[in-house]
């Protein structure tokens, strides 16, 4: 079977990717080097496909500890997750997030080359769009302009991906930009599982419901929007895990060179709108109140899908109520985690 190396794949978007590059018949390989997940997500990933994988404690910023995964398996192509995510974190660690995002890519070109390995699939994110572009964002929307370094640490990595295009010509790379990827495994074996207090809004209103935090607060009702809040094209971590899989099955076939893909619903809702969800769900309402506005928050933003529509035949399927639904349940199922 081709073998697909996942790097940061016991990671939230990366372990849910495992399962659908398992479930579509792919032998996939692990790197993670447990700075931002658990080892038991390994076992969590293999209780849901049945299979086992190989495994590598490693730190894609590390060249020799990387090279060694390529030297003990016929790696065919990539999926590179790893890297350090938070917006917050990344404007109080700028040093640390370009060390090691940009190093970590680095490594594993320098490594597609000595391995003569032909596919690559990179994480991005819609925040390389920044304030220049008006949603529905395309893949030629302008990007640049980011309001934080994580930000920027991706635009830069898609720039350096177009050179390295440019001086390997038999190379295919596809870039892909998640928009808010929220939700779990309908299992509740995997989900979201921040360190430390969560910027992001599902993972903090799960931790209301928790009762670990007192209550949301929604960063201001006063945008040009149907009610008032900021308005995102949140997206199944699932259906987002299945756009990788689509990804790799166009790059069988596809010409050497960078595709960019937008990975997102086309659909905005309001943060107002993803409360009432959650209560929907929930049978109940719970605890939130109106807060000042967040900075480098944009009013709107959502995706353009046609393109990935049309080239990957992706389609994400899974709606706000499934999102909100398997969030509650995984954080019912990690609360019983943590109390085991
Ligand atoms: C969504 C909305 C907040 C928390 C993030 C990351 C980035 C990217 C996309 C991958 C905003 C509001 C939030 C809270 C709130 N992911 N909010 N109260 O900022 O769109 O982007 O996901 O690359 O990593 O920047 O997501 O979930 O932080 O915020 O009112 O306690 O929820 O103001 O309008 P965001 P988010």
């Amino acid at each position: 079977m081709t073998k697909v190396l996942v790097t940061g794949g016991l990671g939230y978007i990366g372990s849910h990717t495992v399962v659908e590059l398992s479930s579509a018949g792919y032998e996939v390989v692990i790197a993670d080097n447990l700075s931002n997940s658990k080892l038991s997500v390994l076992e969590r990933i293999s209780k849901i496909t049945n299979q086992t994988y190989e495994f590598y404690n490693v730190d894609c910023c590390d060249y020799s500890s990387t090279k060694e995964i390529f030297e003990k398996n016929k790696i065919d192509s990539i999926i590179h997750f790893a890297g350090l995510k938070s917006v917050s974190e990344s404007i109080q660690k700028p040093i640390d997030y370009y060390s090691n995002n940009i190093e970590s890519i680095i490594t594993i070109q320098r490594l597609i080359c000595e391995h003569n390995i032909s596919k690559l699939i990179f994480s991005s994110s819609a925040t390389v769009y920044g304030e220049l572009s008006d949603p529905p964002f395309t893949e030629d929307s302008p990007t640049g302009a980011c309001t934080n370094p994580y930000g920027w640490t991706k635009w830069m990595i898609e720039q350096m991906l177009r050179d390295f295009s440019n001086a390997n010509n038999d190379k295919k790379v596809v870039i892909l930009r998640y928009f808010n990827p929220v939700g779990a495994h309908d299992s509740g074996l995997i989900g979201e599982d921040p360190n430390g207090i969560p910027n992001n809004l599902f993972p903090y209103i799960t931790g209301v419901l928790s009762g670990k935090y007192e209550k949301l607060t929604i960063y201001g009702d006063d945008y040009d929007t149907i009610d008032g809040t900021c308005i995102r094209d949140y997206i199944h971590v699932c259906d987002l895990a299945q756009g990788h899989v689509k990804a790799l099955q166009y790059m069988q076939n596809s010409r050497a060179g960078v595709d960019v893909f937008n990975l997102g619903t086309g659909r905005g809702t309001s943060v107002k709108q993803v409360v009432d969800a959650f209560e929907k769900s929930l049978g109940h309402s719970f605890n939130y109140e109106i807060g000042p506005r967040r900075e480098g928050d944009l009013p709107v933003a959502y995706a353009n899908t046609l393109k990935a529509k049309e080239i990957l035949q992706f389609c994400a399927k899974r709606s706000i109520d499934d999102m909100c639904t398997s969030s509650i349940k995984w954080q019912t199922e990690i609360n019983e985690i943590t109390h085991d």
